[in-house]
């Protein structure tokens, strides 16, 4: 049987570290960090999400705006607000919750959030600069996923590492994130001939395709590390992940539940990454 890593634990631990040190740097600068959260239109999975950061928010300390904009709300109309808090001193970091209405194209926004303030790290600015491995700012999940597989103690130096999925916010910037550690990356997508050949040789599995139960247990090595960032909806309303985790919990070494695996870590690393726009731009130096 598996260990179960324990997203909500490590996350627990993510954002009482946050804590603290945003507790520094109010005593030390009179810095309070700020988040800007937006959102626009009424979807009922993206309020939870939105909620769950501004309640991320008031744990460690930082201060959250709202800006809860109506469906027919325009490009230009949210151009205006993003370029308002771009200029706003209070607001360090700002996040657009996605996916946005189909009349508003989701690059343009992104592209216009001043790369210190794109707490996602999905502005070309803040890709590129993972690209190089010179980065502030991580995207969430990936960043998450790191945390998670430090905290099994397995070093990811000369491991196989499978990343299954390419998308620019979880398979793409986890490759680099595992490639900058080391790792010996196959990135596989719908197209792959043989997704059980490939996944069977990692030693660090990640599925992140949406794709509920793809990877099934005769599919990963004995006593590989496998997290799944999928987070599926089935019709029954239960929540499922991209890995079959009956099978694969007798195969894996450690695994990630879904949920309490990797969602919780996405939210911490945003409040990582809020604490580091901060620091940014007020012009605080590292400790
Ligand atoms: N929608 C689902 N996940 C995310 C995320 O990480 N960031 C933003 N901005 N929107 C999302």
């Amino acid at each position: 049987m598996s260990k179960i890593i324990d997203g909500k634990a490590v996350s627990q631990s993510v954002k009482d570290r946050i804590k603290e040190k945003a507790a520094r740097l109010k005593e030390k600068y009179n810095v309070t960090a700020g988040l800007a959260v937006i959102i626009v239109g009424d979807d009922p999975a993206s309020r939870i999400y939105v909620n769950n950061k501004k309640k991320a928010c008031e744990y460690v300390g930082f201060d959250s705006y709202e800006y809860a904009l109506p469906e027919e709300t325009t490009e230009n109309e949210l151009l205006e607000l993003i370029n308002k808090l771009n200029n706003d001193e209070r607001i360090d970091g700002i996040l657009c919750q996605l996916p946005l209405p189909k009349h508003i194209d989701e690059n343009v926004i992104i592209n216009n959030i001043s790369p210190n303030k794109d707490v996602d790290a999905f502005h070309p600015v803040n890709v590129g600069k993972i690209m190089i491995g010179d980065y502030n700012f991580l995207p969430c999940t990936p960043a998450g996923v790191m945390e998670l597989i430090a905290s099994t103690g397995i070093d990811i130096k000369g491991k196989e590492c499978v990343v299954v999925g390419r998308s620019n916010i979880v398979g793409k910037p986890m490759s680099m994130l595992l490639l900058h550690k080391s790792g010996t990356v196959t990135i596989c997508h719908s197209k792959t001939k043989d997704l059980k050949a490939e996944c069977k040789r990692a030693d660090i599995l990640v599925a992140a395709v949406g794709v509920p139960n793809l990877i099934k247990g005769d599919m990963i090595k004995e006593g590989a590390v496998v997290i799944d960032v999928g987070m599926n909806r089935l019709d029954s309303g239960k929540l499922c992940g991209d890995v079959e985790f009956e099978s694969a919990s007798n195969i894996a070494g450690y695994i990630t539940p879904v949920p309490g695996g990797v969602g919780p870590m996405t939210i911490a690393m945003l409040m990582q990454n809020t604490l580091t726009a901060a620091m940014i731009n007020r012009n605080i130096v590292k400790e």
